[in-house]
């Protein structure tokens, strides 16, 4: 079996533990962005893009005590060296960390970064917000909390925030930070449809609506 095949099937046992925020369908809506966006460059290594898309939530520390499923699926596919530490590379450079991302090196890295940003993004980087927010019995909002502008990582993992507040201190960031053109400009809509929702929930809640 393809090593690609491989992994995707070792993945998706691993997934289905996830809230729906993070479950498998968000690997393949990842992927979908991530091949999208290859299709306007030459020389993309689709293959280690792919390896990196359907690993890079195993090990979240927001789901996982340690690395153990990242580590034992890598060593059960057993991957050429480079290959395994570029797969590593991609992964380390996904995650958003509250703004203390580290560099994407590759173009593979940018790739993916927006890719999973995207779903971050839109109609359903929102439904993944709310449901995340649901899984960890968060509020909805809370006027009482300041959304931060900038922070630490240990400082944004630490703070149970409102998934209002969430928006702010990060959904509403990444339009800005998009790594490639193509990821850029497929940002914008699910941006201005992001600001959209939240007017609407303002104007309800004032009973404007
Ligand atoms: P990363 O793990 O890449 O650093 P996040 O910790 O921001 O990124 O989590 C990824 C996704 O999980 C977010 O895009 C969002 O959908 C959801 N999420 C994370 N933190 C919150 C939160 N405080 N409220 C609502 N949703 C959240
Ligand atoms: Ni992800």
């Amino acid at each position: 079996m393809p090593k690609r095949q491989q992994c995707k099937a070792l993945v998706e046992a691993i997934y289905i533990q996830f809230d729906a925020s993070h479950d498998f369908e968000h690997v393949l809506r990842v992927e979908q962005n991530a091949l999208a966006i290859a299709a306007s460059y030459e020389d993309v290594d689709i293959e280690t893009l792919q390896l990196a898309v359907y690993l890079h939530d195993v090990s979240d520390k927001k789901y996982a005590a340690d690395t153990a499923a990242l580590e034992q699926i890598l060593k059960t596919i057993q991957l050429p060296v480079m290959q395994e530490q570029h797969v590593r590379h991609i992964i380390e450079a996904i995650s958003f960390r509250g703004g203390n991302e580290i560099e994407a090196q590759t173009l593979e890295a940018q790739i993916a970064r927006d890719a999973d940003r995207l779903d971050a993004l839109g109609a359903i980087g929102i439904a993944r917000a709310f449901a995340f927010g649901g899984a960890k019995g968060r509020k909805l909002y809370d006027d009482a909390e300041a959304a931060r502008t900038e922070m630490t990582e240990d400082a944004y993992y630490g703070k149970p925030t409102a998934t209002v507040t969430h928006f702010y201190e990060k959904l509403l960031t990444l339009q800005q930070h998009m790594c490639t053109e193509k990821g850029r400009a497929l940002a914008k809509e699910r941006h201005a449809f992001m600001k959209q929702f939240l007017t609407q929930l303002a104007k309800e809640r004032e009973g404007l609506l």
